[in-house]
Protein backbone atom coordinates (compact mmCIF):
# COMPACT_ATOMS: atom_id res chain seq x y z
CA UNK A 1 0.00 0.00 0.00
CA UNK A 2 1.02 3.41 -0.75
CA UNK A 3 2.19 5.71 1.95
CA UNK A 4 -0.17 8.21 2.90
CA UNK A 5 0.93 11.92 3.72
CA UNK A 6 -0.02 14.07 5.99
CA UNK A 7 0.43 17.48 6.55
CA UNK A 8 0.68 17.74 10.46
CA UNK A 9 -1.14 20.31 13.40
CA UNK A 10 0.18 23.32 14.16
CA UNK A 11 -1.13 26.09 16.03
CA UNK A 12 -1.10 29.52 14.91
CA UNK A 13 0.33 28.00 11.44
CA UNK A 14 -2.20 25.47 9.53
CA UNK A 15 -5.31 26.96 10.51
CA UNK A 16 -8.36 27.37 8.69
CA UNK A 17 -7.06 30.35 6.50
CA UNK A 18 -3.50 28.49 5.90
CA UNK A 19 -5.56 24.68 4.52
CA UNK A 20 -7.42 26.01 1.69
CA UNK A 21 -4.82 28.32 -0.01
CA UNK A 22 -2.16 25.51 0.57
CA UNK A 23 -3.86 22.99 -0.87
CA UNK A 24 -5.08 25.12 -3.85
CA UNK A 25 -1.76 26.39 -4.68
CA UNK A 26 0.43 23.24 -3.77
CA UNK A 27 -1.49 20.49 -3.75
CA UNK A 28 -3.00 19.18 -0.80
CA UNK A 29 -2.06 16.59 2.13
CA UNK A 30 -3.56 13.26 2.41
CA UNK A 31 -4.91 14.87 5.10
CA UNK A 32 -4.73 17.58 7.27
CA UNK A 33 -4.87 17.93 10.74
CA UNK A 34 -6.59 21.06 12.49
CA UNK A 35 -4.82 22.59 15.44
CA UNK A 36 -5.87 21.67 18.79
CA UNK A 37 -9.27 22.19 20.14
CA UNK A 38 -9.40 22.22 23.85
CA UNK A 39 -12.94 21.08 25.27
CA UNK A 40 -14.13 21.87 28.67
CA UNK A 41 -17.07 21.88 30.92
CA UNK A 42 -18.90 25.30 29.11
CA UNK A 43 -19.79 22.12 26.63
CA UNK A 44 -19.30 25.24 23.86
CA UNK A 45 -16.84 25.82 21.29
CA UNK A 46 -14.80 28.72 21.31
CA UNK A 47 -15.32 30.98 18.01
CA UNK A 48 -11.96 30.08 16.78
CA UNK A 49 -12.27 26.60 17.24
CA UNK A 50 -15.91 26.90 15.32
CA UNK A 51 -13.90 28.33 12.63
CA UNK A 52 -11.31 25.07 12.68
CA UNK A 53 -14.19 22.84 12.67
CA UNK A 54 -16.48 24.68 9.36
CA UNK A 55 -13.92 25.62 6.85
CA UNK A 56 -13.14 22.24 5.27
CA UNK A 57 -15.10 21.92 2.12
CA UNK A 58 -13.42 19.87 -0.40
CA UNK A 59 -10.37 18.47 1.95
CA UNK A 60 -9.67 15.44 3.85
CA UNK A 61 -9.44 17.17 7.51
CA UNK A 62 -8.82 15.48 10.83
CA UNK A 63 -9.91 17.93 14.09
CA UNK A 64 -7.78 17.38 16.31
CA UNK A 65 -8.96 17.36 20.50
CA UNK A 66 -6.43 18.48 23.54
CA UNK A 67 -8.28 17.58 26.92
CA UNK A 68 -7.46 15.49 30.07
CA UNK A 69 -11.17 14.16 30.35
CA UNK A 70 -13.38 11.93 28.77
CA UNK A 71 -16.09 13.49 29.29
CA UNK A 72 -15.30 16.58 27.35
CA UNK A 73 -13.80 14.91 24.71
CA UNK A 74 -16.45 12.56 23.90
CA UNK A 75 -18.86 16.07 23.98
CA UNK A 76 -16.20 17.38 21.54
CA UNK A 77 -16.44 14.16 19.50
CA UNK A 78 -20.20 13.76 19.37
CA UNK A 79 -20.57 17.47 18.31
CA UNK A 80 -17.50 16.35 15.29
CA UNK A 81 -19.80 13.64 14.73
CA UNK A 82 -22.80 15.97 14.32
CA UNK A 83 -20.47 18.61 11.97
CA UNK A 84 -19.78 14.80 9.76
CA UNK A 85 -16.50 14.15 10.91
CA UNK A 86 -15.87 10.34 10.87
CA UNK A 87 -12.79 9.87 12.63
CA UNK A 88 -10.67 12.65 15.65
CA UNK A 89 -7.39 13.00 16.73
CA UNK A 90 -6.45 12.91 20.51
CA UNK A 91 -3.59 14.91 21.18
CA UNK A 92 -0.86 13.41 23.39
CA UNK A 93 2.15 15.42 22.27
CA UNK A 94 2.10 19.00 22.80
CA UNK A 95 5.13 19.72 25.50
CA UNK A 96 4.33 23.04 25.98
CA UNK A 97 4.38 23.49 29.90
CA UNK A 98 1.39 25.23 30.45
CA UNK A 99 -0.75 22.64 28.60
CA UNK A 100 1.42 19.49 30.17
CA UNK A 101 1.13 20.92 33.78
CA UNK A 102 -2.26 20.00 33.43
CA UNK A 103 -1.84 16.56 32.23
CA UNK A 104 -2.86 17.42 29.06
CA UNK A 105 -0.78 16.67 26.18
CA UNK A 106 2.59 15.01 26.39
CA UNK A 107 1.80 15.77 30.23
CA UNK A 108 -1.05 12.85 30.26
CA UNK A 109 2.38 10.35 29.32
CA UNK A 110 3.88 10.46 32.73
CA UNK A 111 0.08 9.14 34.42
CA UNK A 112 -0.33 5.91 32.24
CA UNK A 113 -2.98 4.54 34.64
CA UNK A 114 -5.06 7.48 33.41
CA UNK A 115 -4.65 7.26 29.91
CA UNK A 116 -5.20 4.00 30.25
CA UNK A 117 -8.89 4.71 32.10
CA UNK A 118 -9.40 7.67 29.76
CA UNK A 119 -8.61 5.64 26.32
CA UNK A 120 -11.45 2.95 27.64
CA UNK A 121 -14.04 5.51 28.46
CA UNK A 122 -13.47 7.10 25.16
CA UNK A 123 -13.68 3.95 23.10
CA UNK A 124 -17.00 2.79 25.09
CA UNK A 125 -19.09 6.21 24.35
CA UNK A 126 -17.66 7.69 20.92
CA UNK A 127 -20.55 7.48 18.20
CA UNK A 128 -20.57 3.98 16.70
CA UNK A 129 -18.29 4.37 13.54
CA UNK A 130 -16.24 7.25 14.96
CA UNK A 131 -12.76 6.57 14.45
CA UNK A 132 -10.06 8.02 17.19
CA UNK A 133 -6.51 8.10 16.12
CA UNK A 134 -3.40 9.02 18.88
CA UNK A 135 -0.65 11.16 18.16
CA UNK A 136 1.94 11.13 20.65
CA UNK A 137 5.55 11.18 21.88
CA UNK A 138 7.26 8.81 23.07
CA UNK A 139 7.48 9.48 27.08
CA UNK A 140 7.12 12.66 29.26
CA UNK A 141 10.84 12.47 30.39
CA UNK A 142 12.32 9.26 28.92
CA UNK A 143 12.13 6.82 25.73
CA UNK A 144 11.88 3.66 28.74
CA UNK A 145 7.85 4.93 29.51
CA UNK A 146 7.22 3.85 25.50
CA UNK A 147 6.78 0.02 26.42
CA UNK A 148 4.47 0.71 28.82
CA UNK A 149 2.17 3.55 26.75
CA UNK A 150 2.59 1.10 23.18
CA UNK A 151 1.56 -1.64 25.36
CA UNK A 152 -1.45 0.70 26.44
CA UNK A 153 -2.56 1.63 22.64
CA UNK A 154 -2.46 -1.70 21.61
CA UNK A 155 -5.30 -2.43 23.89
CA UNK A 156 -7.80 0.03 21.90
CA UNK A 157 -8.64 0.03 18.19
CA UNK A 158 -7.03 2.79 17.16
CA UNK A 159 -7.85 4.43 13.85
CA UNK A 160 -4.27 4.89 13.62
CA UNK A 161 -0.51 5.63 15.85
CA UNK A 162 0.84 8.66 14.99
CA UNK A 163 3.98 8.94 16.48
CA UNK A 164 7.14 11.58 16.80
CA UNK A 165 9.38 10.47 18.30
CA UNK A 166 10.76 12.68 21.04
CA UNK A 167 9.79 13.14 24.88
CA UNK A 168 7.96 15.88 25.89
CA UNK A 169 11.24 17.47 27.88
CA UNK A 170 12.94 17.96 24.39
CA UNK A 171 10.63 20.13 22.71
CA UNK A 172 11.98 20.43 19.31
CA UNK A 173 15.63 19.78 20.31
CA UNK A 174 17.81 17.15 18.93
CA UNK A 175 16.99 14.58 16.08
CA UNK A 176 13.55 12.71 16.15
CA UNK A 177 14.69 8.87 17.09
CA UNK A 178 13.45 7.82 13.64
CA UNK A 179 15.12 4.16 13.98
CA UNK A 180 12.52 3.61 16.20
CA UNK A 181 9.69 3.48 14.03
CA UNK A 182 10.91 -0.25 13.13
CA UNK A 183 10.60 -1.53 16.97
CA UNK A 184 7.02 0.22 17.40
CA UNK A 185 6.28 -1.69 13.63
CA UNK A 186 7.31 -4.85 15.36
CA UNK A 187 5.64 -4.55 18.44
CA UNK A 188 2.00 -3.33 17.10
CA UNK A 189 -0.89 -4.28 14.41
CA UNK A 190 -2.13 -0.83 14.17
CA UNK A 191 -1.49 1.44 11.71
CA UNK A 192 1.50 3.31 12.18
CA UNK A 193 2.12 7.19 10.97
CA UNK A 194 5.67 8.67 11.48
CA UNK A 195 6.02 12.35 12.19
CA UNK A 196 9.57 13.79 12.90
CA UNK A 197 12.25 15.92 10.93
CA UNK A 198 11.44 14.85 7.19
CA UNK A 199 12.38 17.77 5.65
CA UNK A 200 13.65 16.60 1.93
CA UNK A 201 12.24 13.92 -0.74
CA UNK A 202 15.39 12.37 0.39
CA UNK A 203 14.10 12.21 4.30
CA UNK A 204 11.00 10.92 3.00
CA UNK A 205 12.51 8.38 0.73
CA UNK A 206 14.41 7.18 3.92
CA UNK A 207 11.54 6.80 5.61
CA UNK A 208 9.49 4.90 2.83
CA UNK A 209 12.91 2.41 1.93
CA UNK A 210 13.25 1.94 5.78
CA UNK A 211 9.36 1.40 6.98
CA UNK A 212 7.91 0.52 4.20
CA UNK A 213 4.55 -0.93 6.61
CA UNK A 214 4.08 2.91 7.95
CA UNK A 215 0.63 3.54 6.65
CA UNK A 216 1.55 7.55 6.52
CA UNK A 217 4.13 9.96 7.27
CA UNK A 218 3.21 13.11 8.75
CA UNK A 219 5.23 16.25 7.59
CA UNK A 220 4.92 19.73 10.18
CA UNK A 221 7.84 22.26 9.99
CA UNK A 222 9.30 20.97 6.47
CA UNK A 223 5.99 21.69 5.03
CA UNK A 224 5.69 25.27 6.50
CA UNK A 225 9.00 25.71 5.13
CA UNK A 226 8.48 24.77 2.12
CA UNK A 227 5.16 24.24 1.12
CA UNK A 228 5.76 22.42 -2.09
CA UNK A 229 7.62 19.84 0.35
CA UNK A 230 4.63 17.34 -0.76
CA UNK A 231 4.63 18.41 -4.50
CA UNK A 232 8.27 17.69 -4.24
CA UNK A 233 8.12 14.19 -2.39
CA UNK A 234 5.78 13.46 -5.00
CA UNK A 235 7.93 13.80 -7.76
CA UNK A 236 6.87 17.21 -8.57
CA UNK A 237 8.23 20.78 -8.66
CA UNK A 238 9.78 23.01 -6.11
CA UNK A 239 7.81 26.01 -5.57
CA UNK A 240 7.93 28.73 -7.95
CA UNK A 241 8.46 32.67 -7.08
CA UNK A 242 5.19 32.96 -8.69
CA UNK A 243 3.61 30.34 -6.17
CA UNK A 244 5.44 31.51 -2.68
CA UNK A 245 4.61 35.05 -3.65
CA UNK A 246 0.76 34.31 -4.19
CA UNK A 247 0.61 32.05 -1.31
CA UNK A 248 2.06 34.74 1.03
CA UNK A 249 -0.72 37.08 -0.63
CA UNK A 250 -3.79 35.23 -0.05
CA UNK A 251 -2.57 34.41 3.28
CA UNK A 252 -1.77 37.80 4.26
CA UNK A 253 -5.18 39.21 3.01
CA UNK A 254 -7.07 36.08 4.59
CA UNK A 255 -5.54 37.08 7.36
CA UNK A 256 -6.22 40.81 7.68
CA UNK A 257 -9.95 40.28 6.81
CA UNK A 258 -10.42 37.38 9.82
CA UNK A 259 -7.95 39.08 12.71
CA UNK A 260 -8.87 42.35 13.80
CA UNK A 261 -6.40 44.80 12.53
CA UNK A 262 -3.29 44.47 9.98
CA UNK A 263 -1.12 43.60 13.46
CA UNK A 264 -2.16 40.90 14.10
CA UNK A 265 -2.09 39.87 10.78
CA UNK A 266 1.61 40.81 10.71
CA UNK A 267 2.31 39.37 14.10
CA UNK A 268 0.85 35.80 12.66
CA UNK A 269 3.14 36.36 9.31
CA UNK A 270 6.01 36.76 11.62
CA UNK A 271 5.13 33.14 12.92
CA UNK A 272 4.92 32.01 9.35
CA UNK A 273 8.03 33.25 8.38
CA UNK A 274 10.04 31.87 11.29
CA UNK A 275 9.94 28.76 9.01
CA UNK A 276 8.47 30.26 5.32
CA UNK A 277 11.66 32.27 5.21
CA UNK A 278 13.94 28.74 4.70
CA UNK A 279 12.80 29.03 1.25
CA UNK A 280 14.93 32.18 0.68
CA UNK A 281 18.62 31.66 0.86
CA UNK A 282 19.53 34.67 2.91
CA UNK A 283 16.61 36.31 4.96
CA UNK A 284 17.97 37.30 7.66
CA UNK A 285 17.77 41.13 6.57
CA UNK A 286 14.65 40.21 5.75
CA UNK A 287 13.91 38.72 8.96
CA UNK A 288 14.59 41.89 11.09
CA UNK A 289 12.37 44.05 8.97
CA UNK A 290 9.61 41.75 9.45
CA UNK A 291 9.97 41.51 13.40
CA UNK A 292 10.12 45.73 13.10
CA UNK A 293 7.47 46.14 10.96
CA UNK A 294 4.15 47.59 12.58
CA UNK A 295 2.23 48.73 9.56
CA UNK A 296 1.16 47.07 6.97
CA UNK A 297 3.18 49.21 4.49
CA UNK A 298 6.45 48.57 6.35
CA UNK A 299 5.26 44.52 5.57
CA UNK A 300 5.08 44.50 2.63
CA UNK A 301 7.47 47.01 1.83
CA UNK A 302 9.88 44.10 3.40
CA UNK A 303 8.13 41.32 1.89
CA UNK A 304 8.38 43.01 -1.82
CA UNK A 305 12.24 43.77 -1.26
CA UNK A 306 12.68 39.49 -0.23
CA UNK A 307 10.71 38.62 -3.26
CA UNK A 308 12.46 41.33 -5.11
CA UNK A 309 15.96 40.73 -4.21
CA UNK A 310 16.62 37.01 -2.82
CA UNK A 311 17.39 33.88 -4.68
CA UNK A 312 14.89 30.73 -3.80
CA UNK A 313 16.76 27.95 -1.62
CA UNK A 314 16.65 24.68 -3.35
CA UNK A 315 17.02 22.62 -0.04
CA UNK A 316 14.93 24.76 2.35
CA UNK A 317 15.48 23.79 6.27
CA UNK A 318 13.38 24.97 8.74
CA UNK A 319 15.50 27.00 11.99
CA UNK A 320 17.09 24.22 14.05
CA UNK A 321 15.33 23.25 17.38
CA UNK A 322 12.17 25.28 16.79
C1 LIG B 1 4.59 26.08 16.27
C2 LIG B 1 4.11 24.65 16.44
C3 LIG B 1 2.77 24.40 16.72
C4 LIG B 1 2.32 23.07 16.89
N1 LIG B 1 0.99 22.83 17.16
C5 LIG B 1 0.56 21.54 17.34
C6 LIG B 1 -0.81 21.23 17.62
O1 LIG B 1 -1.70 22.09 17.70
N2 LIG B 1 -1.14 19.90 17.78
C7 LIG B 1 -0.19 18.91 17.69
O2 LIG B 1 -0.53 17.72 17.84
N3 LIG B 1 1.09 19.18 17.40
C8 LIG B 1 1.48 20.45 17.22
N4 LIG B 1 2.78 20.70 16.90
C9 LIG B 1 3.69 19.56 16.63
C10 LIG B 1 3.68 19.19 15.14
O3 LIG B 1 2.40 18.73 14.75
C11 LIG B 1 4.72 18.07 14.85
O4 LIG B 1 4.42 16.95 15.64
C12 LIG B 1 6.14 18.52 15.16
O5 LIG B 1 6.42 19.77 14.55
C13 LIG B 1 7.15 17.46 14.69
O6 LIG B 1 7.02 17.23 13.30
P1 LIG B 1 8.04 17.89 12.23
O7 LIG B 1 9.42 17.45 12.63
O8 LIG B 1 7.60 17.36 10.90
O9 LIG B 1 7.88 19.36 12.37
C14 LIG B 1 3.24 22.00 16.75
C15 LIG B 1 4.59 22.27 16.46
C16 LIG B 1 5.03 23.56 16.31
C17 LIG B 1 6.50 23.81 15.99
Amino acid sequence: MKIKYYAAPMEGLTGYLFRPIHNEIFGGADRYFTPFVSPNATCKFQTKELDELQHNGGMAVIPQILTNCSEHFLWAAREMWEMGYREVNFNLGCPSGTVTAKRKGAGALAYPDELDRMLGEIFAGLPQGMGVSVKTRIGKESPEEWGRLLEIYNRYPLAELIVHPRVQKEFYRGRARREMAGEILAATELPVCYNGDVFSPEDACAVERDYPRLSAVMVGRGLVTDPALLRRIRGGTPASREELRQFHDRLFEAYCRRLSGDLNAIYRMRELWNYLSGSFTDPDDFLKRVRKAKTRTDYLSAVERLFGENALNPHPLPPPGK
